[in-house]
């Protein structure tokens, strides 16, 4: 069904997410016929522009067609300071009914714009819904996160809020769940009887590039971990909800990731790239990259070991990684099972047998394959590991998405399974808050770019005899 009408505000319109993410994003929500004839979008920055100007600037990021045709003539521009009241007057003149407050600004401002927003009385629902989104950073640590959403919640409620984490309009982030609560083999062994570790991996090829300024003040850790990869880990080991209302899932979620262990910060690594080569091309090191302190502690690399301590995961240590200018980009889960209690078709009893793995393939080229051992043809019983693949391209019509239409969406139509409430936000942090403590003082480890990262990071699999899986 088509979302119902709503005025999308998008403080921030100039920036680079608005272009590349948002408005492709809406182009495609309308190319498959889900807005109402009456969207509207306002965009808003203290840019002295006018509305074709935002438009013209908007136009480089799509494909120019009908559709964007018929959204480009439902933009109107505001100019304004984030800060001045009298810009919220201005915008509460141009709006009637129902209003979604994009935030697609500097963290900074999160803030300051739903304090206007709600003394300008814009978020009282009177004649319509009024939903605020709210992007990623969502404050730097616990302390700063608690703050920022006591500020948030003194003007809005729980339910107008849509925070967002984009790794959860990624369809195979969403098929986690009804891969696990859709097939009875599955959920049979998903637990700590069957499984030995899960790996959660978001390998970037790219290097921090333009984005100095913002990456050497967050470092790898607080730009992926307590976020993106919690998410992924909450799927994994989240329980069954007892329906799929988004309150019931965002309650089992909230439970893995609070029940994650303050992480060990002996378990837990950090690397740095220096230069090398990723795909053929020279990389600098991070030190030389455009507004990088040359005295920088940056992470550009995170490794960690945790324990989600519940009654299904109890002994099961969860591997999370990423870094940046790592040799592929390559997002994907792996659960491994536990070795079959007596390897009967080895040469000697001593040797392990491969073991299974689960490995769901987040990006690129999405899907999800079993690895399991079969036996090698011959005359002797020897073993070999194949794969079980399933591919999303050999099954479906991916298209291109941004991953943001279905996040949008959702806003519109008040479902927010997808978003995350105060307290996940929190958790998040608390658990990651060890390691910032710690790793204001030291360095990272080198890692040379386009490698799989630093040596330490191989060091903590191995001393329980395990590794990584392969990148790519
Ligand atoms: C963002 C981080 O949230 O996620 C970036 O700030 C990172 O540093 C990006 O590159 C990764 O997202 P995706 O969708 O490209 O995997």
């Amino acid at each position: 069904p088509t979302a119902p009408s709503a005025t999308f505000v998008i403080f921030g319109a100039l920036g680079d997410l608005a272009r590349r993410l948002l408005i492709p994003a809406l182009v495609n929500l309308a190319r498959a016929d889900l807005l109402k004839e009456d969207l509207a979008l306002v965009g808003v920055s203290h840019h002295d522009i006018d509305d074709e100007q935002l438009r013209a600037a908007l136009d480089e990021g799509v494909e120019d067609d009908a559709n964007w045709q018929w959204l480009r003539s439902r933009i109107r521009y505001l100019k304004g300071d984030f800060a001045d009241p009298a810009m919220y007057q201005g915008l509460g003149r141009q709006l009637a009914g129902n209003a979604i407050f994009y935030l697609a600004t500097a963290p900074t401002f999160f803030g300051t714009v739903v304090n206007q927003l709600g003394d300008a009385g814009l978020l009282t629902e009177t004649d319509g819904f009024r939903r605020v989104v709210i992007e990623k950073p969502f404050g730097t640590d616990l302390v700063s996160a608690q703050a920022l959403n006591r500020q948030i919640l003194s003007r809005a409620s729980e339910s107008q809020i849509y925070r967002i984490d984009h790794f959860l309009g990624k369809e195979t982030v969403q098929n986690i769940m009804v891969t696990r609560f859709g097939n009875t083999m599955m959920e049979a062994v998903w637990n700590n009887r069957y499984v030995d570790h899960v790996q959660i991996t978001a390998a970037e090829a790219v290097t921090v590039g333009t984005r100095g300024r913002f990456y050497d003040a967050t470092g790898a850790l607080r730009d992926m971990v307590p976020n993106h990869l919690f998410q992924l880990l909450a799927m994994i080991a989240m329980e069954p909800p007892i329906s799929f209302d988004a309150d019931a899932i965002r309650t089992e979620k909230e439970k893995v990731i609070a029940a994650i262990l303050p992480i060990d910060p002996a378990e837990a690594i950090r690397g740095r790239y220096c230069s090398g080569s990723v795909a053929g091309k020279a990389v600098p090191a991070y030190l030389d990259e455009p507004d990088v302190d040359p005295a920088s502690r940056t992470e550009t690399f995170a490794a960690l070991k945790l324990h989600v301590e519940t009654w299904r995961w109890s002994g099961v240590p969860f591997y999370l990684r990423t870094g940046k200018a790592l040799a592929t980009r390559d997002t994907e889960i792996v659960v491994q099972f536990r070795d079959v209690p007596l390897a009967l078709f080895q040469e000697t009893v001593v040797d392990r047998l491969p073991p299974n793995r689960l490995v769901v393939q987040i990006q690129p080229d999405e899907g999800i394959s079993l690895e399991f051992v079969v036996k090698r043809p011959g005359l002797v019983v020897n073993t070999a590991p194949v794969a079980m693949d399933f591919r999303y391209r050999d099954h479906f019509d991916v298209g291109h998405q941004t991953g943001y239409e279905t996040l949008l969406y959702d806003v519109q139509s008040g479902d927010q399974t997808l978003f995350q409430r105060a307290a996940q936000i929190e958790g998040g942090w608390r658990a990651v808050q060890p390691l910032l403590d710690l790793w204001t003082q030291g360095t990272p480890e080198d890692y040379a770019a386009g490698s799989a990262g630093p040596e330490s990071a191989d060091a903590l699999m191995h001393r329980s005899h395990r590794r990584w899986h392969h990148l790519g």
